[in-house]
């Protein structure tokens, strides 16, 4: 397992690497791709085990050959792009990068982005990610694995506003929204109507509205894209950091300067008040 120290040398890479990500998702067209990497990177945690999750372990060949990951080598080479440049990066927290730059840039929500994943390169074994012919109880019982909750399930679904399903990869075919480039609440909007049908509804989509518990959120964020926003981003940065423990070091920093600081000024007051002490008692 590569070690990582998140320091502020770390944490600048981690802009410049935001930056690039910037440019090559604008310029290549590709947010729904690296968004759908960094979900199957982190999609395979479980809680109980705590293994798998977002580790970078999706760039292994073995991995990559899961039936759920067809299509994403794209994607693992255009993140090597700017792991070439930002070496000192886990491919875990550049991965995990990617998704979160994929919605910001095709207009979605500011999502929250802390460092500190290590890298693995033991793949979890195939089949933990969700199967899009099954519904509800099955969308459950992978994401429940994960720790997630029916709220996540319906929010994380949203993602489905981007890109579209390609036959030789899935066997679906189509995009789910109308503008596939754009991050909006359009996934349950176009859910909820019954004339959609150019549009790809995959049975685990569908699974949304069918189920009661489900359904009372897709209302919701087909009404009221702000709503969506704020919980997708919260689902977002859970799935992003799950299995995540270490903190950066440099976020204690001022804290442990302000501390040793504090610690010379007293020892000096201390010192000086005996000096003084002495010196009156000489004279
Ligand atoms: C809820 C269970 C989910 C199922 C069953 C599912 C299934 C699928 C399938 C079958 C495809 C088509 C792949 C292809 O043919 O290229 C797809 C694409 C995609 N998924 Fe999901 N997905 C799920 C959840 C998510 C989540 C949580 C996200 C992100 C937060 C996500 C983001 C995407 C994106 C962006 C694409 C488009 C990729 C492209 O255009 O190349 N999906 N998904």
């Amino acid at each position: 397992m590569a070690k990582h120290v998140i320091d502020n040398e770390y944490l600048k890479e981690i802009d410049k690497a935001r930056r690039d990500l910037r440019a090559l998702i604008s310029t290549t067209n590709c947010a729904p791709l690296m968004l759908r990497l960094a979900w199957h990177d982190a999609g395979t945690y479980d809680a109980k085990t705590r293994t798998g999750g977002p580790n970078g372990s999706i760039r292994n060949v073995e991995e990559l050959n899961h039936t759920a990951n067809k299509g994403l080598q794209k994607a693992v080479e255009f993140c090597e792009e700017v792991k070439t440049k930002h070496p000192i990066l886990s491919y875990a927290d550049l991965y995990q990068l990617a998704g979160v730059v994929a919605v910001e840039v095709t207009g979605g929500p500011t999502i929250d982005f802390i460092p500190g994943r290590k890298d693995l390169l033991e793949s979890p074994p195939e089949g933990r990610l969700p199967d899009a012919k099954q519904g509800a109880s099955h969308l459950r019982e992978i994401f429940y694995r994960m720790g997630l909750t029916d709220k996540d399930i319906v929010a994380l679904s949203g993602g489905h506003t981007l890109g579209k399903a390609h036959l030789e990869r899935s066997g679906f075919e189509g995009h789910w929204t109308r503008e596939p480039l754009k991050f909006d609440n359009s996934y349950f909007v176009e859910l909820l109507k019954a004339d959609s049908k150019d549009l790809l509804k995959l049975p685990t989509d569908k699974a949304l509205v069918e189920d009661p518990k489900f359904l009372k959120y897709v209302e919701v964020y087909a009404k009221d894209e702000d709503a969506f926003f704020e919980d997708y981003a919260a689902s977002h940065k859970k799935l992003s950091e799950l299995g995540l423990t270490s903190k950066p070091v440099a976020e204690n920093r001022p804290t442990l300067a302000l501390g040793v600081i504090a610690i010379v000024i007293a020892t000096t007051v201390v010192i000086l008040g005996y000096l003084d002490e002495v010196n009156r008692k000489i004279k």
